[in-house]
């Protein structure tokens, strides 16, 4: 190809300029690009003829062919930028900005959440402190510790998972009293909520379930102080006009123990099916501290006493929002997580 003059260097810048500011698209822009300054392009091809042109003009064609070609590219970027934002204000015209927004599910709380927090806050109003311990728990913890010794017959009581002769997934909250009075002495308010695990399945029971755990220790502590603590969680949880009574009844680490029962929610005490036409209902185990755990922890039982309890969340909910069927909490249906 022979050189070009500066006469048609100058008539094909202007001619790229012209397409330019024609152009309607991306793509008959970048058409213009490869036709003037691609690698092959017009502009590019002058520049490249420089060394064949007569010594006398080269340096000003050389300067020229530079200056154009930075010209050029110059406009074809102005050019880029007004067919995209064209294009934007073309997608803005045809969007209805009046149409109604795609609802974003807003996220709640769990049922067995939201009462372990409720049951923690009316503790916490009482001066409790919230403890917490590990879901593996040794079989010390779970058992020896509270006076269950190996082979005691209430370990039957708790269908146990073991992981090894030693470890177990804990089948109570009870392990963390023994944890929590190892680490501080007394005065202990603690209420340590968690989740508990035996070989149960049915119904009425899942492998997996939720416990709350609540532990009083000080000097000069009565059972008349359980039964006060205790009265005034239930009417907290269930309204001040729910009746309650303690039951006697036996754990390994208290002694006495008393479990306590409410006026059944479903028919008021007249009897029913849910409370086997007794009135009552079943929401928790409690007791003095049994001096023998004291004994573990190296609490002297000359000087403190205490009392414990413990309950299931599963059940406080159900009773809470007369739910029937224990299964609910588990299946994560949303047409029922909604409802709370
Ligand atoms: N750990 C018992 C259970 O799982 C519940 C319980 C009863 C806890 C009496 C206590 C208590 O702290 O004093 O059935």
């Amino acid at each position: 190809m022979s050189p070009l003059t500066l006469e048609e260097l100058h008539q094909n810048a202007r001619q790229a300029l012209d397409d330019m500011a024609a152009a309607s698209s991306k793509e008959a822009l970048e058409q213009i690009r490869v036709r003037f300054l691609g690698r092959k392009g017009l502009i590019t091809q002058a520049l490249r003829s420089l060394g064949s042109l007569p010594a006398e003009v080269r340096p000003q064609f050389g300067q020229e062919a530079n200056r154009l070609k930075k010209l050029l590219e110059v406009h074809l970027e102005e050019a880029q930028d007004r067919l995209k934002k064209a294009a934007l204000a073309a997608e803005a015209a045809s969007l209805d900005v009046t149409l109604p927004g795609r609802r974003l599910d807003q996220g709640r709380l769990h049922p067995i959440t939201r009462i372990t927090r409720e049951i923690c806050d009316i503790f916490i109003r009482m001066g409790f402190q919230i403890a917490e311990g590990p879901e593996i728990e040794t079989d010390y913890y779970n058992f020896e510790a509270l006076n269950i010794p190996k082979d005691h017959p209430a370990r039957d009581m708790q269908d146990t998972f073991y992981i090894s002769d030693n470890v177990v997934l804990r089948t109570h909250t009870s392990p963390i009293q023994v944890r929590v009075m190892e680490q501080q002495q007394p005065p202990v308010r603690v209420i340590a909520p968690g989740k508990t695990f035996r070989r149960d399945s049915d119904l009425t029971h899942t492998p997996m379930f939720h416990q709350v755990e609540g532990l009083l220790v000080d000097q000069g502590v009565s059972f008349a102080d359980l039964k006060g603590v205790l009265t005034l969680f239930v009417q907290e949880m269930f309204g001040s006009d729910v009746s309650l009574r303690f039951r006697p009844s036996f754990f390994p680490f208290t002694e006495p123990s008393a479990e306590v029962d409410i006026q059944c929610v479903i028919c008021g005490g007249s009897g029913c099916r849910v409370c086997s036409q007794t009135g009552w209902l079943e929401i928790l185990g409690s007791g003095m501290v049994d001096p023998a755990v004291f004994g573990f922890v190296n609490y002297d039982p000359e000087v403190y006493t205490g009392f414990a309890f413990g309950m299931g969340i599963e059940r406080i909910a159900m009773l809470k929002y007369g739910i029937n069927d224990l299964r609910l909490f588990f299946e994560n249906d949303l047409r029922f997580l909604r409802q709370f």
